[in-house]
C-alpha cells in the first residue's frame, strides 16, 4: 500500500470519527433546547384540548364551593400546572411569574419585586382587586382576558379546575370575604362537565396540533 493510499484511508477514518462526534454533539444541543421548553409545552397540549370559544357556564356559587376541603385538595393538584412559574408559599420568591400567596383580594400586578407586563399593570389600574370572578376569567384564557399579558399559559378550560384552583388560592392568605352560599343552586359547575369532557377528548389531537405552536411561539 502506498503512503498516499494509507493517508487517504487514515484521513477517511478520522473524518468519519469527527462527523460521528459532531453529530452527537449537535443532537445533544438540539435535545437540550427541547428540554428547556418542555414544561410549557406539556401544559399547553393538555389544556388546549377542547378549545372552541369561551364556554358558557353559570358563574359558580363561590360561597358554597370555596371552603370545601375536597375543592382545596383538588386545587392543590391543579396548582402543579402553575408550579413551573409560580411559588405559593408565604414570602416565597418570584419566578417566571409572581409569588401567588395572598393574591386573592390584592390589586392585580402589584406583587413586590415582580416586573409585570404593561398589560397587567394597566389591568391593575382599572381593577382594584383580584376577586373570584376576575381570577376565574383570567385563568380560563389568560391571553384573551388580558391581551398582552406575559403569562404564557393557555388556561384552565374546565370550570371545575378553576373553581378548585381558586378554592386553593383562597386557602392561601386571601383577604376576600366568602359570600353567603346561595341555597337554591347547589352545584351549577357540575352540570355541563361530562359532555364538555367528551367533546374535549374528541377534539384533542386536532386542537393540539394546530394551536400549540402558536401559543408557545407567542410567549
Ligand atoms: C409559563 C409560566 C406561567 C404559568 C404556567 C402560570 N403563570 Fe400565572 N403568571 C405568569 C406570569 C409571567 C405572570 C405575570 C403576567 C404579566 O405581568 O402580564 C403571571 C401572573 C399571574 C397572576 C396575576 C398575579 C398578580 O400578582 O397580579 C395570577 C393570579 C396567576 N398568574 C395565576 C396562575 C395560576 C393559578 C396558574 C396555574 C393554573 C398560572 N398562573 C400558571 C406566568 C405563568
Amino acid at each position: 500500500m502506498s503512503d498516499l493510499t494509507f493517508n487517504k484511508i487514515a484521513g477517511g477514518v478520522l473524518l468519519t470519527g469527527l462527523i460521528i462526534f459532531g453529530l452527537r454533539e449537535a443532537s445533544g444541543i438540539v435535545f437540550a433546547d427541547h428540554e428547556i421548553e418542555k414544561p410549557g409545552y406539556a401544559i399547553a397540549v393538555e389544556e388546549t384540548a377542547g378549545e372552541g370559544g369561551p364556554a358558557v357556564v353559570a358563574a359558580p356559587d363561590w360561597g358554597s364551593v370555596l371552603l370545601l376541603p375536597a375543592n382545596i385538595e383538588a386545587g392543590k393538584a391543579v396548582a402543579a400546572k402553575c408550579a413551573s412559574c409560580h411559588n405559593f408559599d408565604p414570602g416565597g420568591p418570584n419566578g417566571t411569574g409572581p409569588n401567588l400567596y395572598g393574591t386573592l383580594g390584592k390589586k392585580p400586578g402589584a406583587h413586590a419585586g415582580f416586573a409585570y407586563s404593561p398589560a397587567m399593570t394597566e389591568f391593575g389600574g382599572k381593577t382594584p382587586v383580584w376577586d373570584y370572578e376576575h381570577v376565574d376569567a383570567f385563568l380560563a384564557a389568560p391571553g384573551k382576558y388580558i391581551s398582552g399579558t406575559k403569562m404564557g399559559f393557555v388556561g384552565l378550560k374546565k370550570q371545575e379546575d378553576r373553581v378548585a384552583m381558586i378554592a386553593y388560592m383562597h386557602s392561601l392568605g386571601s383577604t376576600l370575604a366568602v359570600p353567603p352560599p346561595k341555597p337554591a343552586e347547589a352545584a351549577p359547575a357540575e352540570a355541563g362537565a361530562p359532555a364538555a369532557e367528551a367533546g374535549q377528548a374528541a377534539a384533542a389531537p386536532a386542537a393540539a396540533a394546530t394551536e400549540v405552536p402558536a401559543k408557545v411561539g407567542a410567549q
